[in-house]
């Protein structure tokens, strides 16, 4: 099982060329390597980044659950597999905060999507409040299995364990925690089912979580616009 490295551009960077530059020189840097990349940019920029070249994989951030019809500003599975998009990221912590999303439509995104033959980075993963009361591993079961319910074609599911309180704020989660996270996740779904550490991940510390902490991948967001900072990233979970 090859580790997974995904990059989460969010909504960055501000233009097609930007995109294109990072994008350019992530494919240069990983040219002889060989662990699984996949960039997942703001969707308008799937097209124009110069997708599927090298080892990279193209991600989208998200994707809607109906398969088509009036739902204005939304994209469909169909249309990103079309595209020839191999991933797409479903359940992150910004789209159930921001977003409305829940493990309800966390659930149908999910089922949509690997209908069509795309693979997921699904992401779980508890907020300061709830790890401080204590209800960390409550919080990761509910939202593992409501995600999951139903769905039985898990192959092509990989889980992102992001604890909110790491996401952005260079507080990232220690190596003993991820671990103890990781391996309660790992309870919870197939054995062989990948499951990814994110939340202020860098070149400094990336290596423990795969090494350390058993990780089978990063998922990456700040650190993933810095193409020199992503490739050490990618060459340390080699
Ligand atoms: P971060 O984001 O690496 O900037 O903390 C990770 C993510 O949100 O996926």
């Amino acid at each position: 099982m090859k580790n997974l490295i995904a990059a989460n551009w969010k909504m960055n960077p501000n233009s097609q060329k930007e995109a294109k530059e990072i994008f350019d020189a992530i494919r240069e840097g990983t040219k002889g390597l060989d662990p699984e990349v996949v960039v997942c940019p703001p969707s308008v920029y799937l097209y124009a980044s110069g997708f599927g070249e090298g080892i990279i994989a193209m991600g989208a951030q998200n994707v809607y659950f109906e398969e088509k019809g009036a739902f204005t500003g939304e994209i469909s599975a169909g249309m990103l597999k079309d595209l020839g998009i191999e991933y797409v990221i479903i359940g992150h912590s910004e789209r159930r905060k921001y977003f409305g999303e829940t493990d309800e439509t966390v659930n149908k995104k999910i089922k949509i999507a690997l209908a069509v033959g795309l693979k997921i980075i699904f992401c779980v993963g508890e907020t300061a409040e709830e790890r401080d009361g204590g209800k960390k591993n409550e919080v990761l079961k509910r939202q593992v299995q409501n995600g999951l319910k139903d769905v039985f074609d898990i192959d092509n599911v990989n889980v992102a364990y992001e604890p909110v309180w790491a996401i952005g704020t260079g507080n990232n989660c220690g190596v003993a925690e991820t671990k103890e996270a990781l391996d309660f996740i790992r309870q919870l779904v197939k054995k062989d089912t990948r499951i990814l550490y994110g939340g202020s991940v860098k070149s400094e510390n990336s290596g423990e979580y795969i090494k350390d902490a058993g990780a089978n991948g990063l998922l990456v967001g700040g650190a993933s616009l810095n193409a020199d900072e992503f490739v050490k990233i990618i060459k340390s979970a080699e």
